[in-house]
């Protein structure tokens, strides 16, 4: 297991990664079991690498050892006061957790190359596609397009818990910027296009911005991995 340090500015996020546990089944709880009771053996080990980070997580926050389902719209259920976020592929899992009253936080990881340029138009905006083109050559142009469209995933999963509203890839506008020491990792600035939720209480007002990170091979198998806190 695998403690990373780079992801959050804020100190009380605690983000693990490991690899994918095939062992990691026989920790689940019988409620845990019956949410995956139909899935793919594949699903059944991401899912349950998935929840012994979130314990272990938990422990590091001090937190009592829970079991953590998820809602009818497949969001985790934390236990109150936590404000967690899952993410897995084939080869690794990632959780990130921190305590509610800081703020909410998403993570994505990705396992794989690149994001097709012919899958562009369905997940960004013009101008973030412009903006691949004119800022990465033809060399990474394909990675950072993956970074992009993993960001949204994770502001996604940062944004949910407070609004509970559905998302459509174009209503997000990410921008990267590179690390000039270290091209391999970055921040990420992304920009709410719509109104997403009850505005007036948790929701989020069109051109209200949530900042993020991205890192590149952060581990073996995740060849891209991206985190959004937002706070309170
Ligand atoms: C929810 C979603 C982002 C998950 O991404 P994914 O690539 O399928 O899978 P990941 O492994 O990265 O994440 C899966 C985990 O996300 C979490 N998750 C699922 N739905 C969620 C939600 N609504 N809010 C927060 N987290 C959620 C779960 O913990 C899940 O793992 P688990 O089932 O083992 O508990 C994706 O399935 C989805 O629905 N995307 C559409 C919306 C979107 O991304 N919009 C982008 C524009 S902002």
């Amino acid at each position: 297991m695998l403690r990373l340090s780079q992801l959050f500015d804020h100190e009380s996020v605690i983000t693990l990664a490991a690899p994918i546990d095939e062992h990691a089944v026989a920790h689940l709880s019988a409620a845990e079991l019956a949410v995956i009771e139909r899935a793919i053996d594949k699903r059944k080990r991401e899912f349950a690498t998935g929840r012994k980070l979130a314990r272990a997580a938990l422990a590091a926050l001090d937190h009592p050892d829970v079991e953590i389902l998820n809602g009818p719209d497949r969001a985790p259920i934390w236990p109150s006061g936590i404000a967690g976020s899952i993410s897995h592929c084939d080869r690794v899992a990632v959780v990130a957790i921190t305590h509610a009253a800081h703020g909410t936080v998403g993570i994505d990881v990705e396992h794989r190359d690149e994001l097709k340029r012919e899958l562009w138009k369905t997940v960004f905006l013009p101008h973030e596609i412009e903006a691949l083109d004119a800022a990465f050559d033809s060399s990474m142009r394909g990675r950072m397009a993956l970074v992009l469209f993993s960001a949204k995933e994770a502001l996604y999963k940062a944004q949910y818990p407070r609004t509970a509203t559905f998302m459509g890839f174009h209503e997000l506008h990410v921008a990267i910027t590179p690390d000039v020491r270290d091209p391999s990792r970055g921040t990420l600035r992304c920009t709410f296009q719509n109104d997403v939720g009850a505005i007036d209480r948790e929701g989020f007002a069109r051109a209200s911005v949530a900042n993020g990170r991205f890192q590149l091979e952060a581990t073996p198998g995740a060849e891209v991995l991206t985190s959004v806190f937002i706070p309170r």
